[in-house]
């Protein structure tokens, strides 16, 4: 699925270096090797602030907690996406209001968010929360206009997101505030646990800078009841070697999208549509977006001995994600159930994610769609 060690062989000498620096200068936890991490990543993002932080759940949390989101607020949010996206609402005091996905791109669907904005659960709405789920970004207009017409704010979940755009501007900088994860499978990757979160405002920027360490702007002195959410110095300094390469590589992943993209039609595998029935249905972009594609995602009517059969022939695969967010344990008290939210748990049913990173050669990738082939004949 993902093989991380062809990253580090060519990155080897870098990182023991940027690593070393660290421990020569015995900066831990934040420090320079995260400030400077900071500035080149808010550069090439094109944002005022970037700021580091624990994960990415805590990059939510405290992306809503800046935002002012508390208690007796609600933000609508994607059923479709990692438990974060919507347990740091919780986590802020508010509730996640839900609503269903869009069948082409697995994104929130503007069209379905307007009716909650319209609904009987409008009630408290603070927010807006996308996801621009697998590295595609969410159809901003759509949510811009729905922002400005109903007053309220557009907090992006860009975990899965860096470097993708909208219209030429970077995810991370379209709403009034972002969150990114530096989980060791994302695009850009840390060696453990980190975050970021990014904003034009200054006002917002500070906010989360006091939040990430307990609220505190003097040295123990404390305004308000924040977070330990601080970003390690061996983690800045790792990320701050990867950022220069990203780019690279976002761009090797677009290569190997296109090639799954080309074999699959020249295989005959590929439906229209996104209703798969004897074949697979393939990965859209939507026109206007830059696709960085942290998975390639495929529909497939017989997911499960898809994905059987893959395992078989030793060909990894993941389902992003088996379980709907309305349907998740932890998430009874919503009040959500089954039928809710059709093309979430359609989704959820097909969804089947195929291994893509930028080292992924040609020849794997034939292996894996003459599996696919074989499966389905
Ligand atoms: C969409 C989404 N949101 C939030 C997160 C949380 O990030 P982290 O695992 O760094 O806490 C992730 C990553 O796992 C994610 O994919």
């Amino acid at each position: 699925m993902l093989d991380l060690k062809r990253q580090y062989g060519p990155l080897h000498q870098e990182l023991l270096e940027a690593l070393d620096h660290v421990l020569q200068t015995q900066q831990f936890i934040l420090g320079e090797p995260v400030a400077a991490f900071e500035r080149a990543a808010a550069a090439q993002l094109g944002v005022a602030h970037a700021i580091g932080c624990s994960s990415g759940t805590d990059a939510l949390w405290l992306a809503l907690a800046a935002a002012g989101i508390g208690p007796g607020d609600a933000v609508v949010t994607t059923p479709f996406s990692f438990f974060a996206s919507v347990s740091s609402i919780l986590r802020a005091g508010a509730t996640p209001v839900l609503a269903d996905i869009d069948s082409t791109t697995f994104n929130l669907n503007p069209a379905a968010v307007e009716k909650v904005l319209e609904g009987p659960k409008s009630t408290g709405v603070k927010a807006i929360l996308p996801v621009h789920l697998y590295g595609q970004p969410v159809d901003w207009a759509a949510f811009a206009r729905l922002g400005k017409e109903h007053g309220i704010k557009l907090i992006e979940d860009a975990a899965q997101a860096w470097g993708a755009e909208w219209k030429g501007v970077k995810a991370g900088g379209l709403g009034e505030i972002a969150a990114f994860s530096f989980y060791p499978t994302k695009n850009l990757s840390a060696a453990g646990d980190a975050g970021m979160v990014t904003t034009h405002s200054d006002e917002l920027a500070e906010r989360v800078r006091a939040l990430r360490q307990h609220g505190m702007r003097r040295r123990y002195h404390h305004d308000e009841v924040g977070w330990n959410a601080r970003m390690d110095g061996f983690q800045g300094a790792i990320l701050g070697v990867k950022l220069k390469y990203i780019e690279g590589w976002n761009d090797a992943r677009r290569t190997v999208a296109e090639r799954y993209e080309s074999l699959f039609r020249a295989a005959g595998l590929a439906e229209s549509g996104s209703c798969p029935t004897h074949g697979i249905v393939l990965p859209r972009v939507i026109s206007g977006t830059r696709h960085v594609w942290h998975q390639y995602v495929i529909r497939s009517a017989r997911r499960d001995a898809l994905r059987d059969f893959l395992a078989s022939r030793k060909i990894g695969s993941e389902i992003y994600y088996p379980v709907p967010l309305h349907m998740q344990a932890a998430l009874k008290p919503l009040g959500y159930k089954e039928g809710d939210f059709p093309e979430a748990e359609r989704a959820a049913r097909e969804v089947l994610a195929l291994p893509i990173f930028p080292e992924l050669r040609e020849d794997e990738q034939l292996t894996v769609v003459a599996a696919i082939a074989e499966f389905l004949s």
